[in-house]
């Protein structure tokens, strides 16, 4: 049975690939559609990158929605650090064939779930949850209809990598993330402490630039633009490529390890705002309400990403 899956996301070099996953495995999955939101760059970047996505991976049949332009409550804080001036800086750029759906990615994700059944549809955020934590404001009857939100956000152990406290998605948009986590359907959350275990090495990258397609092509080259900041930030052989743990785990859970405990926000201190509380060792008191994935088989995880990637022909 495939799983039914809407992804939500930033495109940003690492959004980009976990997309390109996601599109190489239609036996798996069946991406409903793609709701892009301000993130790692603004809006009308996200939603533009995630459609040159659909396109080089030959999926037309997949709409891509442009949801939120900035968080619930706080500024938006961009990333171009990172991410460079286009969010997908390293990929040969191109206007995209793929048209942006008219509707709004909020109305778009309230609509497909109040249509579905209930603990029908997976919802897979590797951006700010702005657009999540919005239709789940607006409409809170769709939060039944989820069957599980496999998320990247957060961190534990790394500590943070916009503040000392807190990792990106979660910090853009705080409030966004108290709502999302306090739900109450299953949540699988992909933090720094498994995302920093999957670092896109020169080997790792030379494997994937021997592929024969632009698919491959582009995400070598995203992943050598992406590895100069992190390599230089953390001094690792390369740079932790976050967002495809998400769609991995839905391929092949078991490269996973994770552990179901309570994950709390902190959405008022100055100081720690976007950190995530991970009761890893159930100290709180508070109800577990999510699995935090600590471990990942690496090999294992390019090997995955590295075959899908290979299953793309140029036409
Ligand atoms: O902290 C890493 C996360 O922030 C990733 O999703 C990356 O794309 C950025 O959105
Ligand atoms: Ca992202």
């Amino acid at each position: 049975m495939k799983e039914r899956i809407i992804i939500d996301c930033d495109p940003g070099q690492d959004d980009a690939i976990n997309l390109l996953l996601a599109l190489s495995s239609p036996d798996e999955l069946d991406v409903i559609g793609i709701t892009t939101v301000a993130g790692n760059v603004p809006l009308q970047l996200t939603e533009r990158n995630a459609r040159m996505m659909c396109d080089l991976a030959g999926r037309s049949d997949v709409p891509v929605f442009a949801g939120c332009s900035h968080p619930m409550v706080r500024p938006l804080k961009t990333a171009e650090n990172v991410h460079g001036k286009t969010g997908i800086d390293g990929a040969e750029l191109f206007e995209p064939r793929q048209p942006l759906e008219s509707r709004h990615a909020v109305d778009f994700i309230i609509d497909t779930l109040l249509d579905a059944d209930d603990a029908a549809i997976t919802l897979v955020p590797t951006g700010p949850l702005t657009n999540i934590a919005t239709a789940f404001h607006r409409n809170p009857s769709v939060i039944a209809k989820i069957k599980r939100i496999v998320l990247m956000g957060g961190a534990m152990r790394e500590g943070g990598n916009t503040t000392p406290s807190a990792e990106f998605n979660i910090f853009v948009d705080p409030q966004a993330a108290g709502i999302v986590f306090s739900c109450g359907r299953p949540i699988i959350a992909m933090g720094l402490d498994v995302t920093h275990q999957v670092l896109a090495t020169a080997g790792r990258i030379a494997r994937i630039k021997a592929l024969r397609n632009r698919a491959a092509r582009a995400t070598a080259g995203m992943l050598e633009f992406f590895s100069r900041h992190d390599s230089t930030k953390y001094g690792a052989d390369g740079a932790p490529l976050h967002d495809p743990c998400t769609v991995a785990l839905l391929l092949k859970p078991g490269l996973f390890s994770g552990k179901h405990c309570n994950i709390a926000i902190e959405t008022q201190s100055p100081l720690t705002l976007g950190h995530t509380a991970v009761d890893f060792w159930g100290v709180s008191g508070r109800p577990k309400n999510a699995d935090w994935i600590y471990a990942v088989d690496a090999d294992g995880f390019y090997e995955l990403l590295t075959g899908r990637l290979a299953r793309f022909s140029d036409r």
